[in-house]
C-alpha cells in the first residue's frame, strides 16, 4: 500500500555534507574569533555576489534585518506602513515594533501576493513605506509597487525570506526595493540555524546600519572614545553561523535549481486537473517555489488526501489579521480570503526525487 511508502515531508533542513562542514565549523569554533569577523565580512561578500544585491549587512535573523529596513526608511510611532496580512507574522510584528500603523492591502487571489491596486487605494498622508512579501517564494508585481512608491514619495521594503534566487523581469529578488531582507531560520532554502541579510539600495545608508546592528556603536572606533548618538540593537552576525552560511552558499544552486525545476514540473502537470489551479506565475517571474501554492475547490479534501498517503500539505501560515495583536488593523481582504480558503502548499524542495513528485501528481489526479 501506498501508507508504508516513505512520507515526503513539506520542509526540510538542508545542511552541508558533514566531511565539509565540520572541519571548517571546528576550526572558527576553536579559533578565539566567534563573535562578528572575517567569515561575517566574507559571507555578506559572497552573497551580495552570488544573489546580485550590493550593499549587503549579514544580521542575527530575517526579524532582525526587517526591524532595521523599517527603521532605516524612518518608519516611526504615528506612520502607517502597507503590507500584506498574508505572510509569516515576524513581517508585521516588527511594524508594531516601530510604533507603526499596519495598514493590510488585499492581495491577488491566484497569487497571495499584494495587489498594487489595493495598495494604491489605501495611500494617505501617514504612509511612509510599502512592505511586500514574495509568499512562498512567487516575486509580487514589483514595476507596479516600485512605480506606486516612487510616485507617492515612500519606501519600498521586499521581505524575500521565502524567495532566495527568485527573479523579477531580470532583476534579482530584493534589487527592486529600497531595503531587501533574507532570512536563513532553519527550513528556509538555505540555513545558518538562525541568520539573515539586510540589502540596501542607497549605499549611503550601510554606516547607520551597521551602527544599529551593533547597540549604536561605530565599529573600528576604541571602544574608550565612541559616542552613542542613537539606540542600536544587537542583530549582528557571529563568525559560527557565517561559516555556515560559507557552506551553505557552496552548494546553494543546485538546491535553488531543484526547487525550481520541481516547481515548473508541477506547473504543468496540475494544470488540468478539475478542481484545482497552480498558482499564477505572470511572464515576468521567475518564482524561487520555497513552497508550492496548489489552489484548490477544497483544500481541506486535498489536505487529508495528501497526508493520507504520507505526502505533507498544508496551509503552513495563518494570515496575520486573525492574531489578536492585529485585530485592530483589519481591513476588507475579500481577495485574501479566496486565497486562503483554496491554498495547500505541496512539497516541492530540493529533497522530492523525480519519483516522489510522479506520486505526488498521480494522487492528486486520482483524488
Ligand atoms: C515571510 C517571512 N518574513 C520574515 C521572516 C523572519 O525571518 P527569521 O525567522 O529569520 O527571523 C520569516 C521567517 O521566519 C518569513 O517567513
Amino acid at each position: 500500500m501506498s501508507n508504508s511508502r516513505p512520507s515526503i515531508p513539506l520542509v526540510k533542513v538542508a545542511m552541508p555534507p558533514r566531511e565539509k562542514l565540520m572541519p571548517s565549523l571546528e576550526s572558527v569554533l576553536y579559533s578565539g574569533m566567534i563573535a562578528e569577523g572575517e567569515f561575517v565580512y566574507r559571507f555578506e561578500e559572497r552573497f551580495s555576489q552570488q544573489f546580485g544585491l550590493a550593499n549587503v549587512l549579514a544580521t542575527s535573523s530575517g526579524t532582525a534585518a526587517l526591524h532595521l529596513a523599517f527603521l532605516l526608511s524612518g518608519v516611526r510611532p504615528g506612520n502607517e506602513v502597507i503590507t500584506t496580512s498574508m505572510t509569516a507574522e515576524p513581517t508585521n510584528t516588527t511594524i508594531l515594533q516601530v510604533g507603526a500603523k499596519p495598514v493590510f492591502a488585499d492581495v491577488d487571489a491566484t497569487t497571495g501576493n499584494l495587489s498594487p491596486s489595493s495598495v494604491e487605494s489605501l495611500i494617505t498622508q501617514r504612509t511612509k513605506a510599502i512592505c511586500v512579501v514574495h509568499y512562498a517564494g512567487y516575486p509580487a508585481r514589483l514595476n507596479e509597487l516600485r512605480k506606486l512608491a516612487d510616485q507617492y514619495g515612500l519606501s519600498l521594503i521586499e521581505d524575500c525570506a521565502h524567495a532566495l534566487g527568485a527573479a523579477y523581469d531580470n532583476q534579482p529578488i530584493g534589487s527592486v526595493g529600497d531595503y531587501a531582507i533574507f532570512s536563513f531560520q532553519a527550513i528556509k532554502h538555505m540555513t545558518t540555524i538562525d541568520g539573515g541579510i539586510l540589502a540596501m539600495k542607497d549605499p549611503g545608508k550601510v554606516s547607520e546600519a551597521r551602527r544599529l546592528r551593533w547597540f549604536g556603536l561605530s565599529k573600528g572606533v576604541p571602544r574608550t572614545e565612541v559616542d552613542i548618538t542613537t539606540v542600536g540593537f544587537k542583530y549582528n552576525m557571529n563568525n559560527v553561523t557565517a561559516v555556515i552560511g560559507l557552506n551553505q552558499l557552496d552548494g546553494i544552486s543546485p538546491i535553488l535549481q531543484r526547487h525550481y525545476d520541481n516547481g515548473r514540473y508541477f506547473d504543468q502537470m496540475l494544470n488540468n486537473i478539475a478542481g484545482m489551479a497552480p498558482a499564477s506565475v505572470d511572464s515576468l517571474s521567475k518564482p524561487a517555489y520555497w513552497l508550492y501554492t496548489l489552489l484548490t475547490d477544497d483544500s481541506d479534501e486535498v489536505e487529508r488526501l495528501l497526508t493520507s498517503e504520507g505526502i505533507m500539505a498544508s496551509k503552513l501560515h495563518r494570515p496575520n489579521h486573525l492574531h489578536s495583536v492585529f485585530k485592530p488593523f483589519v481591513t476588507p481582504m475579500p481577495e485574501l480570503e479566496i486565497f486562503y480558503d483554496r491554498l495547500v502548499h505541496i512539497p516541492c524542495g530540493w529533497w522530492v526525487s523525480d519519483e516522489d513528485r510522479e506520486r505526488i501528481v498521480s494522487t492528486l489526479k486520482r483524488g
